[in-house]
């Protein structure tokens, strides 16, 4: 097939809007084997884990979430085997998830001893409502706890460091950052910066999560703007996304929040994660191969990804789920399957190097996909209906006299079924009108 450019990569002179839009992709952050993972029925064992990862690393993700190593042995085991096995490629950064507590931060340094490239990710829990019910501790104790672990962090980096050739960066969220007072979030993200001895030469990821995601995607966006615009050592740092999707609109949320000015997203395929999910990266990503922006993740075998991802999981994806789902390239209306054909003909009559067909918002080819239409045979669809199976199932042009006519049979045959009609009960009604010898 021809690998055609999605259409709005070429500008439209008159074009007024959007006056801001993504033109780049972000850095993307994997979280599946660790935020996706732990929302499972039944975790991933470590050969799932394993083969999950090796389609992560073959999809392009240059920072992938492994887990949470201190939190139970085999999550510990896992780090451990990418490690001696050497599994891990040059240019992948594995990242680490870790609580702010001496204890498990001292076991997830004995974890990733070994590694080339790691990001230590440790975070506490920021919130007004966490503050009050879990921590019953104020802002000043909750930036304390921050303020300690990154001080041992980075203890324990510097002698890793000195020992070995490890790259070790660091990663801080204020979780539930979206329920947090943003002057707060501000703060406690400049002494965990300022403690971390991050600069614009070192620079340490901040990662802000809508653990819950409670409100419209414009507050998140105007939430990590505030941060943008107000951090004293914003220049240090590598501003990240977290969403998840309790409202169902994690997306927009991130593009929104894109937009804002972060430069980072931490999600998972198809969105999977704690309760509604995190933000689905594929999603996201063709979000903006729709619009001329190269994600910078190659999906162009969707199905391959999708089934390592049933597979490991044992979660399907819905049929309507954006770019993956069975369903979404196809057309079931009659006069969407004639857009389409005419938008595919002008392409071919035209030999248009971009993509511009109505109701496909980017070849499915792109994709490893193809374009389906389904014609239903109900007492509705008319004689163009039964024709159209007639030619593409069984070969038979029908003229167009005939079209009416035998449209008229099958109507009734499917009003005396009262149901819709396989392909294969209107050939029998074609062969017994037209065929058979009377
Ligand atoms: O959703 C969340 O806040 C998290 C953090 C641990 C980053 O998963
Ligand atoms: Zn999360």
């Amino acid at each position: 097939y021809k690998k055609y450019i999605p259409f709005r990569q070429i500008p439209l002179p008159d074009r007024k809007w959007p006056q801001n839009t993504i033109t780049k992709a972000p850095v993307w952050c994997s979280v599946d084997l660790r935020d996706g993972n732990q929302a499972l029925v039944d975790p991933m064992n470590l050969e799932e884990k394993l083969n999950f990862f090796q389609m992560l690393v073959d999809v392009g993700f240059k920072e992938i979430e492994i887990g949470f190593p201190s939190a139970s042995e085999t999550e510990y085991e896992i780090c451990r085997t990418l490690i001696e096995r050497d599994l891990i490629p040059d240019d992948v950064t594995i990242q680490v998830l870790v609580q702010a507590r001496e204890h498990l931060i001292r076991k997830t340094f004995d974890a990733i001893h070994g590694a080339k490239n790691v990001i230590v990710h440790f975070y506490n829990s920021t919130s007004t409502l966490q503050r009050k019910i879990v921590f019953r501790t104020d802002m000043d104790g909750v930036i304390d706890i921050a303020v300690d672990a990154a001080k041992l962090i980075r203890k324990l980096t510097e002698k890793e460091v000195s020992e070995t050739n490890m790259n070790i960066r660091y990663e801080y969220s204020p979780e539930s950052f979206s329920g947090t007072e943003v002057e707060n979030s501000v703060r406690i993200c400049d002494e965990v910066l300022e403690t971390l001895g991050a600069a614009p030469e070192k620079k340490v990821i901040i990662n802000l999560p809508d653990t819950v995601e409670m409100c419209t995607p414009n507050t998140y966006a105007d939430q990590i703007e505030y941060c943008i615009r107000n951090m004293k050592h914003r220049d240090s740092a590598i501003i990240s996304l977290h969403p998840h999707n309790d409202r169902g609109t994690g997306v927009a949320a991130t593009e929104l929040a894109l937009l804002a000015g972060a430069e980072r997203v931490e999600g998972t395929l198809f969105g999977n994660g704690e309760r509604t999910g995190n933000v689905d990266i594929v999603t996201l990503a063709l979000n903006m191969y729709s619009q001329g922006v190269d994600p910078q993740l190659d999906f162009s075998d969707i199905r391959h990804v999708r089934e390592v991802y049933e597979h490991c999981t044992s979660m399907k994806v819905p049929p309507r789920q954006p770019y993956a789902g069975d369903l979404v390239f196809t057309a079931f209306s009659g006069s969407h399957q004639d857009a389409i054909k005419k938008g595919v003909d002008a392409m071919k009559a035209h030999d248009k190097p971009y993509w511009e067909v109505p109701y496909l918002p980017i070849n499915p080819a792109d994709i490893g996909r193809a374009y389906e239409p389904v014609i239903r045979i109900n007492s509705q669809s008319g004689k163009g209906g039964a024709a159209f199976v007639m030619q593409q199932s069984f070969g038979f042009q029908l003229p167009k006299a005939m079209q009416a006519e035998f449209g008229a049979v099958v109507k009734q045959a499917c009003d005396e079924a009262g149901r819709e009609l396989l392909p294969e009960e209107v050939y029998g009604l074609f062969s017994k009108e037209y065929l058979e010898v009377k």
